[in-house]
């Protein structure tokens, strides 16, 4: 897998490193430079810090109970409702009236819900679902696009204990019938439709498809999201969410106390098998992180507006839409869009027009936001930003300096988290008012972490060179298990490094990196990224980060396929069209700043990279493209039109 005595990298260099403005430094929430000592010192019990921004109906009696490890436990004994974190306290506290939810849709539409607003709608929603029948620990399934119902069905789940378990709306109907089943859930919330682009698009269809595959009965409630254009019809055990809704208008639910350990929810995220695998996150460990880290890493206040713009279908939408802001009581932002529809200001007029304080994105979106130009921020007035983020793929420079210069006007510092869905939130990054910047790499694990980079012995490599990011000590936001698989668990994520032995659990979440004498980690991507040619290991991503330091370059995937070395997918900014100039340029830069060996053997430009709907580039595709094999499904992807052109370009290569 990762070559420990291959290709050594370019690790940003310390002189790189950047310090955020004294202005930043001064309000920030965590400014104590002894914490990540402090930690190591009070380790586990540094964690309460965590659990003390939540309320508990019952104190907890242990921080960390280790008895069964890898099934670490935390906070054992203690008991506390999520939705009553993320709601009654603030109403209850003075914050009745501050905007929960500001939510932005698709066709210009806004709506607001204050703390108090937000806290209605969810007790009405819980009561419905009692009504069905749903009670504490039956499963719940969500499959909604972003709109308020949706952290509405989260929270009222939470609020009767039901674990629920978010499917991304942009799934198939095979794929919500897997889920449901997988998850043992007799319960659906859905709509009747949503707007992709500008075209209504059928979601009910999808889950008749779903229901009628399965054995079970599931009781399906269902948002009217596109109103009287879109008729549909209910079916047996099929509810309109607002007549339900309307039926249980002010009643209240009291929530039920739940022990930290009991599921709040699980997440399902493919493997490397086809089965998905039920992430499984907790009441207390997984809410106190998530938390901790909103407030720690995004350094969320009430007062501020933060705009995190991943889906709530995923992991990253779950803590840092959801539970990390609306625990902290601040105001969460979530817009049903693309950056470039309407037009490509969506963005940049939104950040503008809701005075948003923090912004966190995907790398992915930066590349295109680079790719059409610096007019589009710089015609929006963006000086409300305190904090970016980015999280879900490594960043390379050029766009960190984009991002850095264009959105955050050279001002505002930018945290760089990695982490996954298993770690519930973020695990290595910097501290904003602490730790300087260093475009390109993620920065040192946070306080309480052991992060290690290990060579296939298990051994930690030196400063420099490749290998696997690896947790040595457990965390609250951990993963607990993957639902009804004790077994996967400890064979996806603790069986390469740990000595049962010895007690000794070190976990692997499937990473590659690089770490520098300051400790900044340098995220590589997957091992399944990580390249064999002639011999040699290399990572596409650091192959990728040095083509796009080439100008003219916009985005990069690099492929590699046994016979046919590297190739290199490119699409380049407006107004750079020579691209023979560049390919020579790309060529070159890459056998200067790694080797001969990493030249690619074809540089394949397209008008855009296959993308899956998280925005994430699809390099399988691409490496099957490349040996000219016959192509898989394609439905899981944003553009699939896409496609054809590639495929076409490399024929003509
Ligand atoms: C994988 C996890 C966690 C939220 C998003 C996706 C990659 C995530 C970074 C980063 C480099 C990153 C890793 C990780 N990743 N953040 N800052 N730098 N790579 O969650 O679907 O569970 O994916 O995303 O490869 O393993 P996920």
């Amino acid at each position: 897998m990762v070559d420990p005595n291959g290709s050594g990298r370019r690790t940003p260099s310390a002189d790189r490193s950047r310090r955020p403005p004294s202005s930043f430094v001064e309000d920030a929430n965590v400014t104590d430079p002894g914490i990540h000592e402090a930690f190591e010192t009070e380790w586990p019990d540094c964690w309460e810090r965590a659990a003390d921004l939540l309320e508990w109906d019952e104190p907890y009696g242990t921080v960390l109970d280790d008895a069964d490890a890898p099934f670490y436990r935390w906070f054992t004994g203690g008991r506390l409702n999520a939705s009553h974190n993320c709601l009654d306290r603030h109403v209850d506290g003075g914050a009745k009236n501050h905007a929960a939810i500001r939510w932005e849709g698709k066709h210009g539409e806004s709506r607001t819900y204050t703390y108090r607003e937000l806290y209605t709608a969810v007790n009405a929603f819980a009561a419905a679902l009692g009504e069905l029948g749903v009670g504490e620990g039956d499963v719940v399934t969500i499959y909604l696009p972003t709109i308020p119902e949706l952290p509405i069905a989260m929270l009222a789940c939470a609020r009767i204990g039901a674990p629920h378990s978010v499917v991304y709306a942009g799934l198939s109907a095979d794929r919500l019938a897997t889920r449901l089943e997988a998850a043992d859930s007799d319960h659906l919330v859905t709509c009747d439709g949503y707007y992709r682009r500008g075209d209504a698009f059928n979601q009910k269809r999808k889950v008749d498809n779903a229901v009628l595959s399965l054995s079970r009965s599931v009781e399906t409630v269902v948002v009217d999201r596109l109103g009287g254009a879109f008729e549909h019809d209910l079916a047996d055990g099929q509810y309109d969410y607002d007549t339900l809704v309307d039926a249980h208008a002010g009643t209240t639910v009291e929530p039920v106390p739940r022990d930290a350990e009991e599921m709040l929810f699980l997440m399902y995220t493919s493997g490397t098998t086809g089965e998905p695998k039920g992430v499984v996150h907790t009441t207390g460990g997984y809410l106190a992180y998530a938390a901790w880290t909103a407030r720690a890493v995004l350094d969320l206040k009430p007062e501020d507006t933060h705009w995190c713009t991943a889906d709530i279908g995923w992991i990253t939408g779950h803590s840092y839409v959801v539970y990390g802001p609306l625990a902290l009581g601040t105001t969460t932002l979530m817009y049903e869009g693309s950056p470039d529809y309407p037009d490509r200001d969506r963005l940049w007029e939104i950040v503008d027009r809701n005075a948003v304080d923090v912004f966190y994105t995907a790398p992915t979106v930066i590349q295109a936001a680079m790719k059409w130009g610096e007019e589009y921020p710089a015609r929006h007035d963006l000086s409300s930003l305190r904090l970016l983020g980015t999280v879900g793929e490594p960043i390379s420079p050029r766009p960190w300096e984009w991002y850095h210069e264009h959105v955050g006007g050279g001002e505002c510092p930018i945290v760089d988290t990695w982490w996954q869905t298993e770690t519930g939130g973020h695990v290595v990054t910097t501290l904003p008012a602490i730790d300087g910047m260093k475009p390109g790499a993620a920065g040192p694990g946070l306080p309480g972490h052991d992060v290690r980079i290990l060579d296939d012995a298990g051994e930690e490599v030196e400063p420099g060179r490749a290998g696997y990011l690896a947790l040595g000590r457990p965390w609250p936001g951990m993963a607990r298990t993957l639902y009804g698989n004790d077994e996967r668990f400890l064979e996806e994520y603790w069986r390469e490094f740990s000595d049962p032995e010895d007690d000794e659990w070190i976990y692997f979440g499937g990473d590659a990196a690089v770490v520098d004498a300051d400790g900044y980690v340098t995220v590589l991507g997957r091992v399944d990224d990580v390249i064999s040619v002639g011999g040699h290991r290399l990572s596409t991503m650091e192959i990728e980060s040095v083509i796009l330091e080439v100008a003219g370059v916009a985005e990069a995937a690099v492929v590699g396929a046994e016979a046919t070395g590297v190739y290199a997918y490119v699409s380049v900014e407006r107004g750079h069209d020579d691209e023979s100039a560049i390919e020579e340029r790309i060529k070159e830069r890459i056998e200067t700043a790694i080797g001969p060996i990493a030249r690619p053997e074809a540089v394949i430009f397209a008008s855009d990279l296959p993308k899956t709907r998280s925005g994430k580039i699809m390099r399988r595709l691409l490496e099957d493209v490349a040996a000219g094999e016959e192509l898989g499904d394609t439905s899981a992807l944003r553009n699939p039109e896409i496609v054809g052109e590639i495929q076409s370009s490399v024929r003509n290569c």
